[in-house]
């Protein structure tokens, strides 16, 4: 199988191989997709919670290093009706350990980030990054329709066979098969989510099967070994989010790096309690103490909101306790070096598995 690297989507994006570094909200820079670009894979900046203006300014740096496609991804929920009496009781429920870090009050119970709107519009239609990802489903029509006339390539996340199909009519260019092993957000968009809470070997073929535009696959993926798996069921690149998080250009804080490395696969957990929508990350003390109160928590992301200093200070005093540590199944492979270095090694064992098997 040498010619692993050519098909219909690293030919689109003129790729040299199907490898795409996920974009992290608050992990990815644009060093780690400027290099991951450099190498000939997709480098990724996660836009979804940044301000406009710094998207501009991480395009135009990704941009000053790099002719290689790269891709941008905003989050495409729906606005959230701001429930005041579940905030104003998550408020209450979160204040003792506010305190416990000397922290003044709980904000107050407002999205501080939007889904992909307007003004995200001006920024890619300014920077014209080539491919353009969202999370959550498909933005507003017009917003999507604008995207497509740029010419811009349009990805999104299916957890189940339901919402591939589903964003296959809405037009868009691939679908990330992403898989119940992920790091991070599911980027389920039809309720209820259990629906979406399928493994990757068993979602990859089957969304393979059931739509005709490229399929990434995503979730638990960390070396040769899972790209040349995720080829094998059919995806013609993969989207790898945990592998990229002990690079040396993920801006995760040091103690989250510290207790990646140190975990195992099995002390992962989905849980609602810090955003309001199912995310998988390590098991700390808050997923812990939340845990039976999850359904009574206000609407994605105002629970992120609520959360944001005390997220800071714990992550400041050396403590994962109150740090969201997102991560997949797959974080005992993590590795520590250069994001250009992690993808020629993933090239390098993608090659070798392949030849072995023939
Ligand atoms: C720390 C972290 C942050 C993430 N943030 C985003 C994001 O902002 N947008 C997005 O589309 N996916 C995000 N994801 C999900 C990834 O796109 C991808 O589905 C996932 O990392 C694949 O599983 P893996 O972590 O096992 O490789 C995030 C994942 C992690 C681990």
């Amino acid at each position: 199988m040498s010619d692993w690297k050519r098909n219909r989507l690293t030919e689109r994006l003129n790729l040299n191989v199907p490898i795409i570094q996920a974009p992290m909200a608050g992990a990815s820079t644009p060093a780690m997709a400027t290099a991951v670009s450099r190498g000939g894979g997709l480098g990724s900046l996660g836009a979804g919670k940044q301000p406009s203006d710094k998207t501009r300014v991480d395009c135009q740096t990704i941009r000053a290093e790099t002719n290689g496609a790269y891709n941008l991804n905003f989050f495409a929920h729906e606005e959230p009706e701001v429930d005041l009496a579940r905030s104003e009781s998550m408020r209450e429920q979160i204040k003792p350990y506010f305190e416990e870090f000397g922290l003044e009050d709980v904000p107050r119970a407002e999205a501080t980030y939007e889904p992909f709107n307007e003004d995200h519009l001006a920024a890619v239609l300014d920077m014209m990054p080539p491919v353009v990802s969202f999370h959550y489903g498909l933005p507003r029509a017009d917003l999507f329709k604008a995207v497509k006339a740029a010419g811009l390539f349009t990805i999104s996340s299916a957890t189940n066979l339901r919402e591939a199909k589903e964003l296959e009519v809405g037009g868009i260019d691939a679908i990330i098969a992403q898989g119940y092993e992920a790091g991070g957000h599911r980027g389920t968009f039809a309720e209820p989510y259990e629906d979406g809470y399928l493994g990757t070997m068993a979602l990859v073929p089957q969304i393979v099967d059931a739509v005709s535009v490229p399929v990434i696959a995503a979730g638990g993926i960390m070396d040769g070994r899972g790209i040349a798996a995720a080829l094998a069921l059919g995806a013609e690149a993969v989207q790898m989010g945990t592998a990229f998080l002990c690079t040396s250009e993920s801006m995760i804080a040091e103690v989250y790096r510290d207790i990646l490395l140190e975990s195992d696969a099995n002390e992962t957990r989905l849980t609602h309690a810090f955003s309001g929508r199912p995310a998988r990350g390590i098991e700390n003390r808050y997923i812990r103490e939340m845990r039976g109160s999850e359904d009574r928590l206000p609407s994605f992301p105002i629970p992120d909101t609520l959360l944001r200093p005390l997220q800071i200070a714990s992550a400041e005093a050396g403590s994962g306790d109150f740090v969201s540590l997102w991560a997949g199944q797959g974080l005992g492979m993590s590795r520590t070096m250069a994001a250009g270095e992690l993808l020629e090694k993933l090239t390098a064992e993608t090659d070798e598995v392949l030849g072995r098997l023939g």
